[in-house]
């Protein structure tokens, strides 16, 4: 079978696409390579559907696309590390496999991936694609939101435009905790976590498109006093995820789905604290830090 794809919805036939006719367990050819990176330019969000791989073969398929990040944005302390630095642990488990506890801080700091965010937008070089797969889901709830960030920039008003078209925005981890009220940072995580500059406004490298970069770890926009800053912000927000510019993944064990940090932003949604949900995440970094990349 040749590789094809298709939208996941018809009425928006630049955003989130369905590949079929690939087996990421196998080592991709230089044609395949070509038609998932042009695929990714064009839909932002990429669903392969059947694929039970490891986490080699995971990490093998993402090393395809740029170079690797590293698993270095949760609070897990080296010992407690359920998997490998390469990959990031997008599970609510220890490293023994046991459900965590309601309470316990780490669950409690990944809650922050409810939040609407862009992944990696609190490191200097933040993430270019995220890929994640479905290794055990729960039985309900838990699905992963991606909302178009480029639509959102087409169906901006232009006085909007004009206004945030240059703005530089402050990203960190503690922000984006802090909107939720986890605020126990050790001084440690808070130097780790210093804030980083961003373009609001990016231009796609490769499809020329425009998007906003917003992202839950935003916490400020220079220039600007910090309640005006964050009302903006809401504001745009609130625009960049109405229904309209939203797919909303529904996850199957052994689906990968992968996604364009730099013109997506995504969410998880709610599910059963006591259910397993497993997923493992590989992520390329981006080029540069987005202030040295071309602008608007
Ligand atoms: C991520 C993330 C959302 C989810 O993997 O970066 O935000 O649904 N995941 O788990
Ligand atoms: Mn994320």
């Amino acid at each position: 079978m040749t590789l094809k794809i298709i939208p996941r919805d018809p009425a928006r036939p630049d955003f989130a696409g369905e590949v079929q006719g690939i087996d990421l367990r196998k080592k991709l050819t230089p044609a395949e390579v070509k038609a998932v990176a042009d695929g990714m330019d064009h839909y932002a969000v990429l669903v392969f559907r059947d694929q039970d791989i490891d986490d080699d073969q995971q990490f093998a398929f993402s090393c395809n696309f740029g170079p690797m990040e590293k698993a270095t944005g949760d609070i897990a302390a080296p010992q407690d590390r359920r998997l490998s630095m390469d990959i990031g642990d997008i599970s609510n488990l220890d490293k023994n496999g046991k459900v965590l506890a309601r309470d316990d801080r780490r669950r409690l700091f990944s809650l922050g991936n409810q939040l609407w965010h862009s992944d990696s937008s609190f490191k200097p070089t933040p993430a270019k694609y995220s890929a994640l797969s479905a290794r055990k889901i729960p039985e309900s709830g838990g699905n992963t939101e991606f909302a178009d960030m480029r639509a959102a920039w087409d169906t901006l008003d232009q006085e909007t435009r004009d206004l945030v078209r240059d703005m530089v925005t402050v990203h960190s981890q503690i922000f984006s905790r802090g909107v939720l009220g986890f605020t126990d940072f050790t001084d440690e995580e808070r130097v780790k976590w210093a804030p980083v500059r961003h373009r609001l406004v990016r231009r796609h490298e490769s499809s020329g498109r425009l998007s906003l970069y917003l992202s839950a770890h935003i916490g400020g926009i220079e220039g600007w006093p910090v309640p005006e800053a964050r009302a903006l912000l809401r504001d745009l927000t609130e625009h960049a995820t109405q229904r309209q510019f939203v797919y909303a993944h529904v996850w199957r064990p052994h689906d990968l789905v992968m996604w364009d940090n730099r013109a997506m932003m995504h969410r998880a949604r709610r599910y059963d604290a006591t259910e397993v949900r497993d997923l493992h995440r590989t992520t390329n970094a981006d080029s540069a830090p987005t202030l040295e990349q071309p602008g608007p």
